[in-house]
């Protein structure tokens, strides 16, 4: 497996794979892998011929007072994991090769970023399409896996391939978790053990939710006003929002019909924790 720094040279690799008929498949990341991001590897794996994966923690998705800084890193642990599930190459680009000059150029998804997380983090979404149609240009893959775990994020990016007739096929991944619950994240390991203990509170207010659901309750308010109260009830929580909304739009609902999407953001500590469930799939 090589691990490649520039633009040019990942290029080059991909149009050899190309040349012989092989299918290519993307990952896209920030690195510190974890479950989450291999069994989105696994994914691709089975699904393509040639799989890419790139490391890279774009400083533009990050608001001034977020943590691009003291986000984690580790390169090595990384690469290792990579060879391990089969990846064929690994773009690891340093700022100035995906920047190397004022960006002027923006991809902006709107409406279904006004939300959720959009509304708490502004730009972000901007940034993450930003780096992404980069990346889906400079690798050109046949597809790319994104987990669920990022609802909204895999939304943005359907939405923009379809907007701008980006030949990737765009595939979503289920959220992987901890055997307690809690989703797979790079930043679960900010965590003190004290909060590790009470951020399975997540999960467990999205599966009350669906309880809720699943017995005939069709009033927002009142299921959210369940969650906020499990959720308050733990020490370190502090909850920047909880959303009932419609899966494609992302809207919220004021009544809930067939197919909801119940989603989080919430503080715990000083980190902050997403996840997501959808309800009325048949697989989910
Ligand atoms: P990152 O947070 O590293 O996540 C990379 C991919 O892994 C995303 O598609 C994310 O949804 C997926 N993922 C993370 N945790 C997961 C889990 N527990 N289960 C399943 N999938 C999980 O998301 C980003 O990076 C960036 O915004 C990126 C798309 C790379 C653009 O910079």
């Amino acid at each position: 497996m090589e691990c490649i720094k520039t633009i040019n040279e990942v290029r080059s690799i991909v149009r050899k794979a190309k040349k012989e008929g092989k299918r290519i498949g993307l990952v896209p990341t920030m690195g510190y892998l974890h479950e989450g991001h291999l069994s989105l590897m696994r994914m691709a794996r089975e699904k393509s011929d040639f799989v890419a994966v790139s490391i890279f923690v774009n400083p533009i998705q990050f608001g001034p007072n977020e943590d691009y800084e003291s986000y984690p890193r580790n390169m090595k642990r990384d690469l290792r994991l990579c060879e391990d599930v089969g990846i064929d190459v690994v773009f690891a680009p340093e700022v100035p090769e995906m920047y190397p000059e004022e960006l002027l150029t923006h991809v902006v998804v709107e409406k279904i970023t006004d939300n959720l997380c959009g509304t708490f983090r502004p730009g972000h979404f901007t940034g993450v399409a930003t780096v992404v149609s980069k990346l889906f240009n400079i690798i050109q893959p046949d597809i790319a896996v994104f987990g669920q775990k990022d609802y909204q994020q895999l939304v943005v990016i359907k939405r923009m391939v379809r907007d701008l007739n980006i030949p990737v096929e765009v595939i979503g991944a289920p959220t992987v978790r901890e055997e307690d619950g809690l989703a797979r994240s790079s930043r679960n390991s900010y965590l003190s053990y004290e909060e590790r203990k009470v951020a399975p509170v997540l999960y467990q207010s999205l599966l009350k939710a669906k309880g809720m659901l699943d017995k005939g309750e069709r009033n927002p308010d009142n299921i959210k006003k369940v969650m906020e109260v499990m959720i308050s009830s733990k020490p370190y929580t502090s909850i920047q929002y909880i959303s009932i909304a419609n899966p494609c739009t992302l809207e919220d609902l004021e009544v809930i019909k067939d197919k909801a999407l119940v989603a989080l953001a919430v503080y715990v500590g000083k980190t902050r924790l997403i996840d997501n469930i959808l309800w009325g799939y048949e697989d989910a």
